[in-house]
């Protein structure tokens, strides 16, 4: 099992190479599906979760070329193809339902193992059933396996998302380019992930508009033209590693990052005091002048705080003089790396979906485990900020979102190690 071996108390000073998004590349991955002719997509990260959805592309019927130097993909079609989307590939992935649409939309048929529960919560995919059934789809669920199809084609239609679903968005999106007609769907999701997707498509020949913030019109089109595409800079590691910067008192550049989809996390990291010196749009530095203030942030859609930087900021907020106040409003059990971060000598009490959390002098050293991906990194950036060793234990966590992570930390002057023990 590996395990990550941290020596904390470095300022962490340098440039970072922000990789290409993972939770836009994943949606993009499974549009492939949709297309007849080759697709190059280019900026993707070379992650575990992202090796899995190609696995399953390939299970079903696509042959990929990897130019892994380059962070490169060709995706070619083929022939022969399986409508499945299988247990072993979904279970450790919940994005694997990403394929459900795009398969329903193109072959009429699919069957794609439910992604079952997983540490942040029950994570549901009744929207995304519920939605395509009322585009003709029937779906039943049979031993753990969504089975899916429909006569002739998938029926456009309008919509209306109960509550606000990325995933289900994006699932929706992709079932409805090649439908004949024209498919009206309210109340999406709009984080740049989605806008990301929408701007691949379009540029495939995809006829889709937005109406209003979150009303998009969707006119059929016949088929989708090979291209080539660049998957947007992930924010979220972006912002991880701003936040590396904070927690060490040091001066870390960002590269490669989209400064317009940073703002929601700059400005929740400015108004604790942070330095956000913009370079241009593709990089900014990042540092502290004087010690940062304590906040009080919810976890919304976008463009709200996300979700996926709630553990990250909790960390920060650890050390930050003063009581904060983070409520996480997405997922229901997303407080896992709390008991973690006590472990290393953190104040926080959990009221339901609400965790306050009573800035200390320092953390120290402790052994811990990480429970997700994001939890994770907030271990990892509690680590940095002691003077003492930490040792992370299942690290692949890990492995499913953090591109080079232990590189580009190191590069920066972080003493961190993988063993193998
Ligand atoms: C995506 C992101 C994830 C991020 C999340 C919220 C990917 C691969 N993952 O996950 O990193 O944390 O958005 O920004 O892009 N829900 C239902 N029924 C459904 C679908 C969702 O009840 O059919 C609930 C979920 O349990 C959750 C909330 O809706 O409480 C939001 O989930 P959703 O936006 O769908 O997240 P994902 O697409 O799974």
């Amino acid at each position: 099992m590996k395990k990550l071996v941290i020596q904390g108390g470095k300022k962490l000073i340098g440039n970072i190479d922000i990789s290409g998004s993972k939770n836009s590349t994943l949606p993009i991955l499974a549009a492939t599906l949709l297309f007849d002719e080759k697709v190059i997509l280019k900026n993707i990260p070379f992650v575990r979760d992202i090796v899995t959805m190609c696995k399953l592309l390939e299970n079903i019927g696509k042959k990929i070329i990897y130019f892994s130097k380059k962070n490169e993909i060709h995706i070619f079609p083929k022939k022969n193809k399986k409508f499945i989307a299988p247990y072993n590939l979904v279970k450790t992935m919940r994005a694997g339902v990403l394929v459900l649409g795009p398969l329903l939309s193109k072959y009429g048929k699919a069957q794609v193992s439910l992604p079952g529960g997983c540490a942040i919560g029950t994570r549901p995919v009744d929207l995304h059933i519920e939605m395509l059934k009322k585009m003709g789809a029937s779906i039943e669920i049979q031993k753990g396996y969504i089975q899916a199809k429909v006569d002739k084609k998938l029926i456009s239609t309008r919509l209306n998302f109960p509550s606000i679903s990325v995933g289900a968005t994006e699932n929706l999106i992709m079932a409805s380019v090649l439908c004949k007609g024209t498919t009206v769907i309210k109340n999406i999701a709009i984080e740049p992930e989605i806008i990301d997707l929408v701007s691949f498509l379009k540029k495939a020949g995809a006829n889709i508009s937005f109406k209003a913030k979150r009303v998009i019109i969707i006119k059929g089109v016949n088929k989708l033209n090979g291209l080539s595409h660049a998957v947007i800079p992930d924010r979220i590691e972006a912002g991880t590693y701003a936040v590396a910067a904070l927690i060490t008192n040091g001066k870390i550049t960002l590269n490669k990052i989209d400064i317009k989809n940073m703002s929601n996390i700059f400005t929740i990291l400015q108004s604790c005091g942070a330095q956000i010196k913009f370079i241009n749009t593709n990089s900014a530095m990042i540092y502290r002048k004087k010690n940062l203030h304590p906040i009080k942030i919810k976890t919304k859609p976008f463009p709200g705080f996300p979700t996926d930087m709630q553990a990250q900021i909790m960390s920060l907020m650890c050390l930050t003089k003063g009581t904060s106040y983070v409520q996480e409003d997405i997922f229901e059990n997303r407080f896992l790396h709390v008991s973690e971060l006590k472990r290393m000598g953190a104040d926080i009490t959990l009221k339901t979906k609400l965790a306050i959390i009573k800035g200390v002098k320092s953390l120290h050293g402790a052994e811990v485990m990480a429970t997700d991906l994001r939890a994770s990194v907030s271990l990892v950036l509690a680590a940095l900020s002691t003077k003492e060793k930490t040792v992370i234990n299942r690290i692949y966590h890990l492995e499913r979102g953090y591109e080079n992570l232990v590189q580009k930390l190191r590069k920066c002057g972080a003493q961190i190690t993988t063993i193998n023990a």
